[in-house]
């Protein structure tokens, strides 16, 4: 029989969603306790009482430090890993200068396997268990991304990025290879041990028609897929598509016309969108995905998450690595805090933590595994020092409740902060 064992802490766990249900929706349990076994959360308590319950377990004490789920990164590109940071552009400029160089190094198998390897450690390093990655057009990308995410027992999610125009050649695709390429790594990897292949058309500016079609067609054929892409981030974006496809209503619209709308549908950014781009996304129950930091960082402009929200979009949080300028999802909730203060909007930060962890995992269909701490999920756990530096310990010092304590290091924490990621049930940090 598999160990159990008993992590003991300060515990967070979600039983609604904060923006519609307020700071109650989270429970938090100030000597709370966690029993792992077998890579699941067998049971969430008092600490008194699961000691009691299970007298074998094999006992970790984190002290006063935050048990929570870990954090699901929604939104990422794991080969802009090495290219975070990089100065001075915005979107197109930014793709052509930094980013399609940066993915033409991906022909190389070798390449992708290093910073495969690389990008998951950082996550672990900052506390991220899942994460829904694009790839490069090249397959073994994909092997690259699944075989390291393997490796580390995570749940990954990911696809080859199709691109059969407006890109540089030997980052071309064509329609028939994104297809056919594409449903070989569907038969390869999705569903195979914690990995699900999300089908990825880059943007409508880098597909043609006859691209768009075939990957709806392929979708259709693989409804369990997720589908990702991205929507109205900028607006200079906005104009080019219109320019593309002068028949099609709005953005949304070359998405539906070619069968890229529905629940399992994940649109990136989803910032600048017209009344009727947010009904049907909203009717569709299609995933809004926030990238705060890249949103600034790049010079988007401000997603509206509180009415979005409010409309009953299905809403996640991401780093969008790396046209977002950090791999923590601490820095990302900070960036999305700041987002809604420029809009007259501050979230609570039960609502931030539930985005970055709940929020996410329901927009990829699998919060019903990870992204809460509670029985039957899968052990993906972050643990928060929530005094990790003198600057956050002398101001979680002076809290009253348990949301004045974790607020300093949402707004100012880094891995730093992480003082252990568990993947499956096993501490990888
Ligand atoms: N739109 C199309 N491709 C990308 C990308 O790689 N990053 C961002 N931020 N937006 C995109
Ligand atoms: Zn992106």
């Amino acid at each position: 029989m598999s160990t159990t064992s008993l992590l003991l802490g300060q515990t967070l766990c979600f039983d609604g969603n904060p923006f519609h249900d307020g700071p109650d929706a989270a429970r938090h349990t100030s000597r709370g306790a966690v029993v792992v076994r077998g890579g699941h959360i067998l049971d969430t308590g008092d600490a008194d009482a699961m000691r009691l319950a299970y007298p074998e377990a094999e006992v970790t004490d984190h002290g006063q430090n935050l048990i929570m789920a870990g954090f699901v990164d929604a939104h990422v590109h794991y080969p802009q890993t090495a290219i975070i940071a990089s100065w001075g552009k915005r979107l197109i400029d930014w793709l052509n200068t930094y980013t399609f160089p940066e993915e033409m190094r991906f022909a190389d198998p070798d390449y992708a396997g290093e910073i495969a390897a690389r990008y998951l450690d950082l996550l672990i390093a900052n506390g991220t268990t899942s994460v829904c990655s694009y790839c490069t057009i090249h397959p073994a990308s994909v092997d690259a991304l699944f075989t390291a995410a393997t490796k580390r027992g995570m749940r990954v999610f990911g696809g080859k990025t199709c691109m059969d125009r407006n890109a540089p050649e030997g980052l071309r695709d064509s329609a028939q290879s994104a297809y056919d390429d594409s449903a070989a790594l569907i038969g390869k990897w999705h569903g195979k041990g914690r990995n699900g292949y999300v089908i990825t058309p880059r943007f409508a500016p880098t597909s043609t028609p006859e691209q768009l079609e075939a990957l709806g067609a392929l979708w259709a054929e693989h409804p369990d897929c997720l589908m990702q892409t991205h929507l109205s981030e900028q607006t200079d974006e906005i104009e080019w598509v219109a320019s593309l496809y002068p028949e099609s209503r709005d953005y949304l619209d070359v998405y539906e016309r070619y069968g890229l709308l529905g629940e399992r549908a994940l649109f990136g950014h989803a910032i600048h969108l017209t009344g009727r781009e947010r009904a049907h996304l909203r009717d569709a129950h299609a995933g809004l995905i926030h990238c705060p930091t890249s949103n600034t960082f790049i010079g988007s402009g401000l997603f509206d998450l509180d009415g979005l929200m409010d409309e009953g979009h299905r809403i996640g949080l991401a780093t969008d690595t790396g046209g977002g300028s950090s791999f923590s999802m601490l820095r990302t909730m900070a960036a999305a805090y700041e987002i809604g203060q420029l809009r007259h909007a501050s979230a609570h930060p039960s609502a931030l933590l539930w985005l970055a962890t709940a929020g996410s995992a329901q927009t990829l269909h699998c919060g019903d595994r990870v992204g809460n701490l509670k029985r039957g999920y899968e052990a993906d756990l972050t643990v928060l020092d929530l005094s990790s530096t003198p600057a956050i310990g002398q101001r979680s010092a002076r809290a009253d409740d348990i949301w004045q304590a974790v607020f300093p290091t949402i707004m100012m924490g880094d891995d730093r902060a992480i003082a252990a990621t568990y993947v499956g049930g096993v501490r990888l940090k």
